[in-house]
């Protein structure tokens, strides 16, 4: 099975991959949780993505198409994955759908997890990440069992740096006028499905497994 999450910075796209991923045995892949691993590890690929990531502006096609399809060649993605902040523009779009054309497969479903702008902004300052394994927790809503540290990994968690209200407000244009297209691109395929996002993320879970199956 081969999903991609779609919706706002913040929506739980990353919370609900991981459900699935666990549920379903499928990979994880976020291009974000990429990026910041590299970011962390100092490589050149981090060096480059940071200068966009902490403007709240996208990291550019060239350099995020080639990660995403190199990810997705490798063995554990035969059986499908779940796709995480990727794709994020048309163009990545049209490029995913072409190398999946050639292999005679394509994306069973995309996954809108809807939530107003509003909202967002409210959650993304209480959000904590681990670098380490991508898990991701709330001070309030998900807090970890011990605070700041990752239940999965025990790595110490961190506060993103393009989670300051700034940044998030400029993350949230980027994705009104570059991502929010591909609702219209996977609803033209037959395959978005839209979830509320707004109720707990338990209830934002049910509502995806009514749509893949138990
Ligand atoms: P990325 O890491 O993908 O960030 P994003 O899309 O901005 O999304 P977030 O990870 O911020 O939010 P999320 O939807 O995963 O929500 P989460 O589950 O954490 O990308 C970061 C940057 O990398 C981009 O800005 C760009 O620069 C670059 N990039 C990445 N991919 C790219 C690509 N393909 N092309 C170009 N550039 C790319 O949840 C948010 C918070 O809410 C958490 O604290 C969570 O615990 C809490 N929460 C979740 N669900 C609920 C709920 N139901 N109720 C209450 N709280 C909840
Ligand atoms: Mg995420």
């Amino acid at each position: 099975m081969k999903i991609i999450m779609l919706g706002a910075p913040g929506a739980g796209k990353g919370t609900q991959a991981k459900m699935i991923a666990d549920k379903y045995a499928l990979p994880h892949i976020s291009t974000g949780d990429i990026f910041r691993a590299n970011i962390k590890n100092g490589t050149q690929l981090g060096m480059e993505a940071k200068k966009y990531m902490d403007q709240g502006q996208l990291v550019p096609d060239e350099l995020t198409v080639k990660i995403l399809l190199d990810r997705v060649a490798q063995e554990d993605c035969k059986n499908g994955y779940v796709l995480d902040g990727f794709p994020r523009t048309i163009p990545q779009a049209e490029v995913l759908d072409e190398a999946l054309t050639k292999l005679g497969e394509s994306i069973d479903y995309a996954i809108d997890v809807d939530v107003p702008d509003e909202n967002i902004v409210k959650r993304m300052g209480g959000r904590r990440a681990c670098v380490m394994c991508g898990a991701t927790y709330h001070i309030e809503h998900v807090p970890p069992k011990a605070e700041g540290i990752c239940d999965r990994c025990c790595e110490k968690l961190i506060l993103r740096d393009d989670d300051k209200p700034e940044t998030v407000k400029n993350r949230l244009k980027v994705y009104h006028d570059q991502t929010q297209p591909l609702i219209d691109f996977y609803t033209a395929k037959g395959v978005l499905r839209t979830v509320d996002g707004t109720v707990d993320m338990n209830d934002v879970f049910a509502a995806i497994v009514s749509i893949l199956g138990e």
